[in-house]
């Protein structure tokens, strides 16, 4: 006979086991955190860390990166950034275009933002009516060429051959998925120090940044910490 506390030893088993089965089917999370560090400057306690959601082809996020840039180099290695894609369902072929910044960044981690910038300038042939009677696989290979272009064309077959490992499509998803989990919903979106900013809608000049950041580092007189906790809180 089983005793009472030997079924409930074998129930919360059978749970367990159960419980390991559903997490290891859907809940495995990447190798890797998401996202692109800019120029090397990593996370530290002692930096600002800004982390930035764009899609390589949302006009807006194109708009919104010379003025953090500038602000990136006004405040050197004091400044941390991250870049997460956000492929957006809305602006088509922005999951090749990330899969192709994913495929780079694992081919010359250098590489990566000066793709992204070039995808931000030359943008507007990637969307819309010059692509609207292209096949997907000529999408594909234009934006290899694209890619090989910027990034040197000895480059030109190992991007291809991204396209066709599946891994570029996992790490693409991945960051989809990592944005979703942050709840953004659209680009450019922006989060200091892990608060996002807000009013985030209308576009982020260069003195904005500079009213954001200045008080966070304590180098703007009159400004206090306080005041720009409020600005948070
Ligand atoms: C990697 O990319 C950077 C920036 O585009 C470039 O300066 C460097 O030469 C590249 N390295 C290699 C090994 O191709
Ligand atoms: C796309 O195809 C349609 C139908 O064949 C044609 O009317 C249209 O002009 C084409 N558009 C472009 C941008 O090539
Ligand atoms: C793509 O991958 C498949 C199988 O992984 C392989 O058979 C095929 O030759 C590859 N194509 C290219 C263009 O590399
Ligand atoms: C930056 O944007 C603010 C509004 O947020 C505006 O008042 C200001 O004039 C802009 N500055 C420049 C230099 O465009």
């Amino acid at each position: 006979m089983v005793s009472g506390n030997g079924i409930l030893t074998v129930l919360v088993l059978l749970a367990l086991q159960l419980q390991v089965l559903l997490v290891g089917g859907d809940y495995i999370p990447p190798v890797k955190f998401d996202g692109f560090v800019y120029q090397n400057r990593h996370f530290n306690y002692d930096t600002i860390q800004i982390e930035a959601f764009y899609d390589p082809l949302c006009p807006d996020s194109a708009d919104s990166w010379p003025p953090l840039k500038k602000a990136l180099h006004h405040y050197s290695h004091r400044v941390s950034l991250v870049v997460h894609l956000l492929p957006l369902p809305y602006h088509d072929n922005a999951f090749v275009a990330s899969r192709a910044l994913h495929i780079v960044n694992g081919l010359n981690r250098s590489a990566t933002f000066p793709l992204l910038e070039s995808f931000f300038k030359y943008q507007a042939a990637f969307f819309g009516a010059p692509t609207r009677n292209l096949s997907r696989a000529s999408i594909v290979d234009d934006i290899v060429k694209f890619s090989s272009a910027v990034v040197g064309n000895s480059y030109h077959n190992s991007i291809k051959k991204g396209f066709n490992d599946t891994n570029s499509d996992l790490l693409t998803r991945v960051s989809f998925k990592y944005a979703a989990s942050r709840g953004v919903s659209g680009t450019p979106f922006f989060y200091v120090n892990g608060f996002v900013l807000p009013d985030t809608g209308s576009a982020l000049n260069y003195s904005n940044w500079r009213d954001i950041i200045d008080p966070l580092i304590g180098t703007k007189k009159g400004r206090k910490t306080e005041e720009s906790l409020h600005y948070f809180l």
